[in-house]
């Protein structure tokens, strides 16, 4: 009997130009436009497996193996469900192809880093969820059109269908059919780009993005001008700063583009704050690390942005990375050695500290544990078909 299934896995990516905003909450249509860098699959990935059987009873899903409920007109749902209108209509046109629409689903989940990082998995988690269905219905789906689904599941996921450099244009019709990732450019266009995670330690539960940005939306006054008056220009100039591997230009829009977002976090009423003392400390490191480089008759060397929570995301040239991990060392010891991808030290390991000029009083050293972990790596691909041997499935149906 043929087995009827995929694996895929996906990429996480980091805005650089925020989305936060809605203005549609069922559809996840945004305020703004947005734009991210697709991280590599090597070092942070989501992988799914769906199979469609006729002998399984409902579509069910697991997430690092604990069942998830797929509530009725819920995200998930949403997802499958188009996923699935996809591959009738393709049965429709052919009728030689196998009736696999109709069949349940059991889809298996895995993200190899932590979810309680704090690092947004439910971007590569839809991306891989709908990347893995699309190769199981063999559609011929573009990745422009399938994000247009994985949107649907997370706003921020559908740029995750990409690779590189990629905008999520926020489209203007009320059916959110213009509204889609595009590639801006391909990692192969700027490889230097790498990204060093600072996972912050963080005891207290957050306000989630999705409730976080409608209350935003919904009190916030700066938020209007941000969507009119300041993302439409930054778009343009970061798509150019991209284009021309403007590293400077590419750094001061990416920090001030983090900078609003968590300044209409804060004009949000009442205020949220997503970042903490730490994620603050190593603004004034980055800060103090370009001035320097800039009072050398030099240009920016690394670009710090953050999310809906206090990790922080350093952008910069490959050959900054050693200076950087040793200056977040040197104020933020690490219980672990530094995990070091790219073989930057030798086998002493990370001399913790900064470049001759460094004003050390712009933070106070912390101990221990401040910031748990960091993670090189650097701009990546997008989707991955995987093979048989990496399913998540057995031959049961169940997750492994
Ligand atoms: C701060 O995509 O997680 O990371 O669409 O409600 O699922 P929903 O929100 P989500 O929001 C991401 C917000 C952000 C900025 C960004 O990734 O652009």
């Amino acid at each position: 009997m043929t087995v009827y299934q995929a694996t895929a896995s996906a990429p996480v990516n980091i805005a650089c130009i925020k989305y936060w905003g809605k203005r549609d909450t069922k559809l996840i249509l945004p305020t703004n436009s947005s734009l991210s860098v697709t991280l590599d699959q090597d070092h942070l990935r989501s992988t799914t497996t769906s199979r469609a059987d006729p002998s399984f009873d409902k579509d069910r899903l697991w997430l690092n193996g604990v069942e998830e409920e797929i509530k009725d007109g819920g995200r998930l749902a949403t997802c499958i469900k188009e996923m699935r209108a996809l591959r009738k209509q393709l049965e429709e046109q052919d009728p030689s192809l196998p009736k696999i629409a109709a069949f349940p689903v059991h889809i298996a989940s895995h993200n190899n880093f932590p979810t309680a990082a704090g690092l947004a998995s439910s971007a590569s988690g839809f991306a891989a969820l709908v990347a893995s269905l699309s190769a199981l219905y063999q559609l011929p789906a573009d990745a422009s059109r399938l994000s247009l689904i994985a949107r649907q599941g997370s706003g921020s996921a559908c740029r995750s269908l990409f690779g590189g450099f990629v905008a999520w244009q926020m489209g203007e019709r009320a059916d959110g059919s213009d509204s889609y990732a595009v590639e801006v450019a391909p990692r192969e266009h700027w490889p230097d780009i790498h990204a060093l995670i600072c996972v912050v330690n963080d005891e207290k539960k957050g306000t989630s993005s999705t409730s976080g940005m409608q209350r935003t939306v919904e009190t916030s006054p700066l938020l209007q001008h941000r969507i009119k008056h300041v993302v439409p220009q930054r778009m343009a100039a970061i798509s150019e700063a991209i284009r021309a591997r403007d590293f400077d230009a590419f750094a001061r829009i990416t920090m001030a583009d983090s900078n609003q977002f968590h300044a209409v976090a804060l004009d949000t009423e009442p205020p949220i704050f997503y970042m903490n003392d730490v994620s603050r400390a190593i603004i004034a490191l980055i800060v103090e690390y370009n001035r320097v480089a800039v009072a050398n008759g030099g240009k920016l060397k690394a670009a710090y942005t953050y999310d809906a929570g206090p990790n922080a995301v350093i952008y910069a040239p490959k050959e900054n990375i050693k200076e950087i991990v040793e200056l977040i060392v040197k104020y933020f010891p690490q219980a672990e050695k530094f995990k070091d991808p790219f073989g930057l030290f030798g086998a002493a390991g990370v001399q913790p500290q900064v470049i001759p000029g460094f004003n050390e009083a712009v933070a106070k050293p912390y101990g221990v544990g401040a910031v748990k972990s960091l993670i090189h790596t650097r701009v990546g691909d997008g989707p991955r078909t995987l093979g048989a041997e990496d399913s998540l499935l057995g031959s049961d149906g169940l997750p492994k």
